[in-house]
C-alpha cells in the first residue's frame, strides 16, 4: 500500500504547485488573486497584459498533469490514472492555497494527453476550435473537458472514462461563476481588453 499512497500524494503535490502565481510574482506582474477574475490559471496571467508569462502558465500547468502520469505509470503498474487525477485534484484543490485552486483547464489537456495522446488531440482542438470560435476561454475549455471521456470511449479507452468523467465534472463544477456569467451575458471575451 506504501507505493500506491505514495503515488497518489506525489500526484496531488505536483498538481497543486500554482505555476500562475508563481510566475506572476516572479514576473513582478502582481498578485494574481487581485486580479480579473482572481482565478490561478493562464487564462487570468493574460489578463496581465503579459503574454509570455501566461504561456508558460499553460505550459507549466499542462506539463505538471503529464509528468504525474508519467510518474505514477513508471512507479505502479496503472498509476498513470491515479497519479494523472490527483495532479488535477491538486491543482483545483491546492492546500497551499486553502484548497481554492485553479479551474483545471490545462493540467486536465496535460494528464489527457498523456493518458492516450489521441484524446489529447481532440482536447485541444476543441479547446482551441471553441475557444476561438467563441472568444470565451471558459467555454473552449468547458467543452474540451466534455470532449475527454467521449473521445476515450470512441477511441475504445473504456478503463479511461470514469477516470476523464470525473476531471470533466469537477472542471465544469469549477466553472460554476463562470456558467452564470455566461448565462447573464456577462462573461468577458479574450482579448476584448476586458478578457
Ligand atoms: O481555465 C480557466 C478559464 O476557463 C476561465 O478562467 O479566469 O476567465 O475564470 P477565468
Amino acid at each position: 500500500w506504501l507505493l500506491p499512497a505514495l503515488v497518489l500524494i506525489l500526484g496531488y503535490l505536483l498538481g497543486s504547485i500554482p505555476f500562475g502565481i508563481l510566475l506572476t510574482r516572479i514576473g513582478g506582474a502582481g498578485d494574481l488573486r487581485q486580479i480579473g477574475s482572481g482565478n490561478i490559471g493562464a487564462t487570468n496571467v493574460l489578463r496581465t497584459g503579459r503574454k509570455g508569462l501566461a504561456a508558460a502558465t499553460l505550459l507549466l500547468d499542462l506539463l505538471k498533469g503529464a509528468a504525474a502520469v508519467l510518474i505514477g505509470a513508471w512507479l505502479i503498474d496503472g498509476g498513470g490514472p491515479m497519479a494523472g487525477a490527483m495532479a488535477f485534484i491538486g491543482h483545483c484543490y491546492p492546500v497551499w492555497l486553502r484548497f481554492a485552486g485553479g479551474k483545471g483547464v490545462a493540467t486536465m489537456m496535460g494528464v489527457v494527453s498523456a493518458l492516450h495522446w489521441p484524446a489529447g488531440i481532440v482536447f485541444a482542438a476543441v479547446w482551441l476550435g471553441m475557444l476561438f470560435g467563441t472568444r470565451w476561454s471558459s467555454v473552449g475549455g468547458m467543452s474540451a473537458a466534455v470532449s475527454a471521456p467521449i473521445a476515450m470511449w470512441a477511441f475504445g479507452r473504456i478503463d479511461l472514462v470514469p477516470v476523464s468523467l470525473a476531471m470533466a465534472l469537477i472542471l465544469l463544477w469549477r466553472h460554476r461563476e463562470n456558467i452564470a456569467r455566461l448565462a447573464k451575458g456577462a462573461e468577458p471575451k479574450i482579448g476584448s481588453g476586458k478578457g
